[in-house]
């Protein structure tokens, strides 16, 4: 019986667990990656970086989008985009900046991604897809794995269809399948009997993503899909600790000084990252997070929920630290 514990092997990457951190757009930076990976994911996948953006994007960009810590290989980049040529490229680039996997995703819903012809849009259109896998792979020789949905449309398999494409035409070494349909977005119950049926016939790993919003919900979707790995998403939000528990390497929530300390950390990261400033605008979604699993209700979490600026959330953090525990929700 396979365990969310033991290593696996990804396009010749030993990965040493089963939980990974699946890719956030606007989230998935190096030092949300790096968390997760402190707290024992096995691998985790960047947000989507625009292969246009890598191509002719500025110096910034690059060094903000494919900014890798040396601590959290192997890495997965993840890319969109629906130009073959332009993708090599962009894969060119990626690993030229450190990353070990190109991740392409097939399965972002957003109207301004699909129109261009990328994200879930290349559901539809399996020829360019299997090109865009192609091309990732000569442009940067690393391996290359690709998310997708099971479908445009409700009904509709052309998800696993594609995944069987992608394995034998262009050598895709693993798929992550979120089994929603594009349309659904990120609501609904995922199919995960849909799941099952590509891991039986894939002949390559599957990872699964897709309404991991508990650990027991995690534990389910590994056991009833027979996927080689979860990739946790809106469920390791502000809770790193969640990979820790199914991993077996805690039990029960962590103590509010953890997570006020855990929040310091990514506060302080994010200023070395982006600035005081930037950072103190990009940091406001993340704090809904932390007051949750902090167990704070509306109104005692106010101050930090509306926080100006990084400092302003600091000060909160301290006085928070004064007033007794309460206990923490995950
Ligand atoms: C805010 C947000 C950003 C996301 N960004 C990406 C992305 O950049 N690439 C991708 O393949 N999926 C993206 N997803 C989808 C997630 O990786 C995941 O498949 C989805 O949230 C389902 O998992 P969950 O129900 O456990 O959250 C995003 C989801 C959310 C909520």
């Amino acid at each position: 019986m396979r365990s969310l514990t033991d290593s696996w092997n990804l396009g010749g990457h030993r990965i040493p667990n089963r939980v990974l951190l699946a890719p956030l757009a606007g989230i998935g930076n190096w030092f949300v990656r790096l968390q997760a990976r402190r707290h024992g994911a096995g691998l985790a996948f960047s947000e989507m970086v625009s292969s246009f953006g890598l191509k002719y994007g500025d110096r910034r960009t690059l060094s903000e989008f494919l900014r890798i810590h040396p601590d959290e290989h192997p890495v997965a980049i993840q890319l969109f985009g629906h130009d073959p040529e332009v993708m090599g490229v962009a894969a060119e680039i990626a690993a030229e900046h450190g990353a070990d996997l190109i991740d392409i995703n097939m399965g972002c819903p957003v109207r301004k991604v699909c129109k261009t012809g990328a994200g879930a849009s290349l559901l539809d259109d399996p020829d360019r897809a299997v090109a865009l896998a192609r091309a990732a792979r000569a442009g940067s020789g690393l391996p290359v794995t690709v998310k997708l949905r099971s479908g445009q449309r409700p009904g509709e398999r052309t998800g696993l269809e594609l995944a069987r494409r992608l394995v034998h035409d262009a050598g895709v070494a693993a798929i992550s399948i979120h089994p929603r349909h594009a349309s659904q977005q990120h609501k609904g119950d995922p199919d995960y009997q849909l799941a099952a049926e590509l891991v039986d016939s894939i002949g390559v790993p599957v990872i699964v993503s897709g309404g991991l919003s508990s650990d027991d919900r995690a534990i389910e979707a590994f056991e009833r899909t027979g996927a080689d790995a979860v990739m946790l998403a809106r469920g390791s939000l502000g809770n790193p600790w969640r990979f820790e528990r199914l991993l077996g390497l805690r039990d029960g929530e962590p103590a509010r000084e953890e997570v006020v300390q855990e929040l310091r950390w990514v506060i302080a990261c994010a200023e070395e990252h982006l600035g005081t400033e930037r950072a103190g605008r990009y940091l406001r979604k993340f704090y809904p997070w932390y007051a949750e699993t902090l167990g704070l209700r509306r109104r005692e979490g106010e101050p930090l929920l509306t926080a100006r600026d990084t400092a302003a959330a600091g000060a909160f953090l301290d006085v928070l630290l004064q007033q007794p525990a309460a206990p923490v929700r995950t």
